[in-house]
């Protein structure tokens, strides 16, 4: 699995949290940024990561904000991309499990590290369960290609 990553200054220090979760979990990923000293807009950094998932470049991406809003509109207006904003684990096996999700948000002013690193792993490692759940994702795809 390659994992596209990338914050926008209000989710610096969670970002460098899951880049090292990841090189302890084995996983494959890119950080695209930011290398930010100032401010900078987030859709800049959630449309080309969405972009690299949905043409298959890259199979999973998690990107992190202040709050994880903006990063997951952002993402969900890239045809392809489901994109969950997660911040408690119950979720973040959920919306693996019954969502087939392949972009994962998460707001640094919202929770800390430790909550955030959890997530993450969990949001990783959970296999779609398919059934009756993929008829549900098939029917979100189906109105989106329409
Ligand atoms: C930046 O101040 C903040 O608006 C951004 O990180 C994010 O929370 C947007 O949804």
């Amino acid at each position: 699995m390659k994992v596209a990553l990338a914050s926008d200054h209000g989710g610096v220090n969670i970002r460098r949290e899951i880049a090292s979760l990841m090189d302890e979990l084995g996983i494959e990923y890119q950080d695209f940024g930011c290398e930010c000293e100032g401010s900078v807009d987030y859709p800049d950094y959630a449309l080309p990561v969405a972009e690299k998932v949905a043409s298959g470049e890259f199979d999973r991406g998690i990107l992190i904000c202040g709050t994880g809003i903006g990063m997951s509109i952002a993402a969900n207006k890239v045809k392809g991309i489901r994109c969950a904003l997660v911040h408690d684990t119950f979720s973040a096996k959920a919306t693996r499990a019954h969502n087939d999700t392949n972009i994962l948000t998460m707001g640094e002013r919202v929770i800390g590290p430790g909550l955030a690193r959890d997530i993450a792993q969990i949001w990783l490692t959970e296999e779609f369960e398919g059934g009756r759940h993929a008829t549900r994702v098939g029917k979100i795809s189906e109105y989106e290609n329409k």
